[in-house]
């Protein structure tokens, strides 16, 4: 090539909870049955989306023509109009449908967010974090991104005095992320850390960015609130979606509500690059923006995410039950979402690891990906290690959540609770105690 054409950033661009799938595959066609505890996804786990949702899917796309033509730019105006009363109503600040934007699915708002940001102006973020979060800012600022520990012996909370330190030794940072409920780790953040983020970012001028896709998936006893409603004037992006909560994954729908760009006319400039990035690419897909007001405001939705929480919640109980008692193994009891992080033992991970693979076959095909991991990535040699030995499908904490302590997360999502009590009985009867 005449010029270097990859872009310099590129080498940030991770996703390890897909990259695990291409082994696991590989592993299928030697026999071993594959559990697939990788991907955040209900419905590829075996949930039902509601009939009574199938069916007013069904109705808008058999009439008109709503759902078959573009959308204004911003999103389908009742969407806006419904989702503005709803959040209104919801955190007692006042939410225009003009400062919704939609978006196909959040994947594609965290992209644009990160993207349209001044080269230089980083965003601290949770460690752990969800990985579309951790490369897509690393990417834009082409070195890995900035973060705050959150502490799994702290019930995974942030330290609110290292985040001030970060950002009054960085100037380059602009913003905060918070992830809430969290995905990897389940934990909801308590109104008094979110307060001390707003204090935060009201004393260095920041603005916050919260990615609420799990907002509905918190858990009843969590005492979440949304970022909204604390943010006290604070230039603050909220990010919601249909993916998880209907579930609906595959609408790819997601929106970002911007609160106070009359606050700060930086931020409100900002607001409208991001606008103007989804302008060129014309909208959003429009089906699932069509019939969001009729499903969310349907009577058997809240009994519909009651009910699956109620189980989420018993799974995660099962879980802390089992791996917990572990004494190699460390978890806390999630808040929200449908994730458990598990993180090892400092003994464990001194020892040195050799977990046989299920088949010769098997056992040739891990030691080939075994070279190819580093030494330090301790648990993504043992996820590999796993999943060579069981089937096991997990994603190591690590290179997948560009976490500083190692471990791996699994999902709440297995339908059948045999199938569920089995899998952690076999990853505890694995590690060594
Ligand atoms: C925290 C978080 N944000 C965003 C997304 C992306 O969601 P979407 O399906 O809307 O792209 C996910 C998906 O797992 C997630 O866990």
């Amino acid at each position: 090539m005449r010029l270097n054409i990859v872009h310099p950033g590129s080498e940030e661009l991770k996703y390890e909870i897909r990259d695990i799938v291409k082994f696991a595959n590989k592993l299928e066609q030697t026999g071993l049955n594959i559990t697939w505890e990788n991907i955040g996804d209900p419905v590829s786990k075996g949930e039902e989306v509601p009939l009574w949702a199938r069916e007013i899917v069904a109705e808008a796309a058999s009439e008109g023509s709503a759902s078959y033509k573009y959308s204004p730019t911003k999103g389908m105006t009742k969407a806006r109009e419904f989702l503005s009363v709803a959040r209104s109503r919801e955190t007692g600040v006042n939410l225009s449908a003009e400062n919704i934007l939609f978006f196909n699915g959040l994947g594609d708002a965290i992209n644009k967010v990160y993207t349209w940001l001044n080269p230089s102006a980083r965003i601290l973020g949770p460690n752990p974090a969800y990985p579309t979060h951790s490369s897509l800012e690393g990417a834009h600022g082409s070195s890995a991104m900035l973060t705050y520990k959150l502490d799994p012996l702290n019930n995974w909370y942030p330290d609110v005095n290292e985040i001030r330190y970060k950002v009054r030794s960085n100037p380059n940072i602009a913003g905060l992320l918070i992830i809430n409920p969290d995905n990897p780790t389940g934990m909801v953040y308590p109104r008094k850390i979110l307060k001390e983020f707003v204090k935060i970012a009201q004393e260095y001028e920041l603005f916050l960015i919260a990615d609420e896709i799990y907002a509905n998936m918190a858990y009843e006893s969590s005492d979440f609130v949304s970022l909204a409603s604390l943010a006290d004037g604070v230039p603050t992006v909220i990010m919601r979606g249909l993916s998880k909560e209907v579930p609906w994954p595959g609408s790819r729908c997601g929106w970002v509500e911007f609160y106070n760009t009359d606050t700060d006319e930086n931020f409100a400039l900002y607001a409208g690059s991001i606008e103007n990035a989804k302008m060129t690419e014309v909208c959003s897909t429009s089906l699932p923006q069509t019939v969001l007001p009729t499903i969310l405001s349907d009577p058997r939705y809240p009994k519909h995410l009651s009910a699956r929480l109620a189980r989420y919640e018993r799974r995660g109980r099962r879980a802390v039950e089992i791996l917990g008692s572990h004494p190699s193994l460390h978890v806390v009891m999630p808040r929200g979402a449908f994730y458990l992080s598990v993180t090892f033992s400092e003994e464990f991970i001194l020892k040195p690891l050799n977990i046989p693979a299920a088949n010769p076959e098997a056992q040739k095909l891990l030691n080939a990906e075994l070279a190819a991991i580093h030494e330090a990535d301790f648990d993504k040699r043992f996820c590999y290690q796993l999943l060579g030995a069981t089937g096991i499908c997990v994603v190591p904490l690590s290179t997948g959540f560009n976490s500083y302590v190692p471990g791996f997360r699994m999902t709440l999502l297995e339908t059948n609770d045999n199938k569920f009590a089995e899998t952690l009985r076999t990853i505890a009867a694995i590690i060594p105690g």
